[in-house]
């Protein structure tokens, strides 16, 4: 089955009792039996979040968001206005025009401004259009072809969730997982940024540092469904003697075998992995998080970003935070470039999208040595209090190698522990190489 005919069966269900059960499932017309699953978008009523009380940014009324971004004024035009979002460089505001209220968000630093529809890919939309007309929303208009309006007021909340609030005053939601692969690259840097919760750094911003903004319109919210980080861990490294071992390059074949190597010692690690591997093994990476490890991101295809386009890095990462987020429900907290190699650009992405840029202490050259003996004596020897030691999960050597270097440490003292328990709170765009190193 198409997507325009399992589009055209959606919107026909809509308006016809009884046919729901059309929705459920369906096999290909090709014969090939393929199973697409339930069609329609889960969309959730909610209550309306509140807007941002722009006092927080230290301004007198919303209306200073204008002033702060000239090209939003400027697309707004003339009316009243409420702060939506005010995150990192990202200004979001819902204008009340005679029309009907719309919302408009804006990149700062860029002078860039998104219409809510814009932040969705054309497919995207029109299944959120779907889901949302499917759950009863009204659309503005008569129009039931264009479902005007439906999209004219779309937020974000701090755990990736989509938020949209119709004209006739009602809310929905779209989890986090669902939304991510049907925003399009300004939909995922709004996301993004709303929820890395940074304060707002534009322009003019009066903001206290370090007050999170956006906590404002997302304490309106429901629990998020899905949390930004994995367990994280909550082993006190003030106390513990904590060390964190990171796997890179994965999910591949020997994964698995390496999760139950850790489970039987109640070690944690953390895995910095490929987006493009990442839906052929979605059952191992869903283990990691619940077994207690960190998902990282370590780009969609392992270029060396330096070389690419600053386009081309954002969606490098941003393909591969969603995908990691679609096979686990937990999007990652912090990404590793591949080789290390970063400049100034790659930084300003990576800052951009909320991640903090890990890197290592302890390099123990498996992926060159293949060597269980030789990785294993590189581990240790170099190992101490804070460490961050690379391997790579993809060779049978490094993963044969983990049950030796995994004792030898816990019989030193060592606890084990996640990036995210390691290092704690992290600061996008900065290098960690162990906690006495950022
Ligand atoms: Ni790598």
């Amino acid at each position: 089955m198409t997507t325009g005919t399992r589009r055209a069966l959606a919107r026909a269900a809509t308006f016809v009792a009884g046919s729901v059960i059309l929705l459920t499932a369906c096999s290909s017309p090709s014969g090939t039996g393929e199973d697409v699953g339930p069609v329609m978008l889960p969309v959730t009523p909610i209550a309306v979040p509140a807007a941002i009380d722009p006092a927080v940014l230290g301004w007198e009324s919303a209306g200073a968001a204008l002033e702060v971004s000239p090209a939003l004024a400027e697309s707004v035009g003339d009316c009243g206005v409420e702060l939506v979002a005010a995150a990192r460089q990202v200004l979001g505001v819902r204008c009340a025009a005679e029309a009907g209220p719309v919302v408009l968000y804006s990149d700062t630093a860029s002078g860039q401004v998104w219409s809510t529809s814009e932040l969705f890919t054309e497919e995207g939309r029109r299944e959120v259009m779907d889901g949302l007309v499917f759950e009863g929303a009204t659309p503005a208009s008569e129009d039931r072809t264009n479902y005007l309006g439906l999209l004219d007021d779309v937020r974000f909340d701090s755990a990736g969730n989509v938020v949209v609030v119709t004209a006739d005053g009602a809310a929905w939601q779209v989890g986090s997982a669902d939304v991510a692969p049907l925003l399009s690259d300004s939909g995922r840097l709004v996301r993004g940024t709303v929820r890395s919760a940074g304060a707002f750094s534009g322009p003019l911003a009066a903001a206290p540092a370090g007050v999170p903004v956006v906590a404002a319109a997302s304490a309106q919210l429901p629990p998020p469904v899905s949390k930004r980080t994995g367990s994280g861990g909550t082993v006190d490294c003030t106390v513990e003697k904590c060390i964190a071992i990171t796997y890179d390059d994965g999910p591949g074949p020997y994964t698995e075998k390496l999760l139950d190597i850790l489970a039987a010692r109640d070690a944690k690690a953390t895995f910095y992995m490929l987006g493009s591997l990442v839906a052929g093994r979605a059952d191992t990476v869903k283990r990691m998080v619940e077994e207690g490890h960190d998902v990282a991101n370590h780009t969609w295809s392992h270029p060396d970003l330096r070389t690419i386009a600053a386009d081309a890095v954002a969606r490098q990462v941003s393909r591969t935070t969603d995908a990691v987020e679609a096979a686990s429900g937990v999007a990652p907290s912090t990404m590793r470039p591949p080789y290390g190699a970063t400049n100034a650009t790659v930084v300003d992405v990576l800052a951009r999208q909320g991640l903090p840029i890990i890197m290592w202490s302890v390099d123990t050259e498996d992926w060159k040595n293949r060597s269980v003996s030789e990785t294993t004596s590189r581990a240790l020897s170099g190992a101490h209090e804070g460490a961050i030691i690379l391997f790579h999960d993809i060779h049978p050597s490094t993963v044969d190698a983990a049950p030796g270097i995994i004792d030898a440490l816990q019989s030193q003292g060592y606890t084990l522990v996640t990036i995210s328990n390691l290092l704690g709170e992290m600061e996008p765009g900065v290098k960690y190489f162990s906690t006495t190193n950022p």
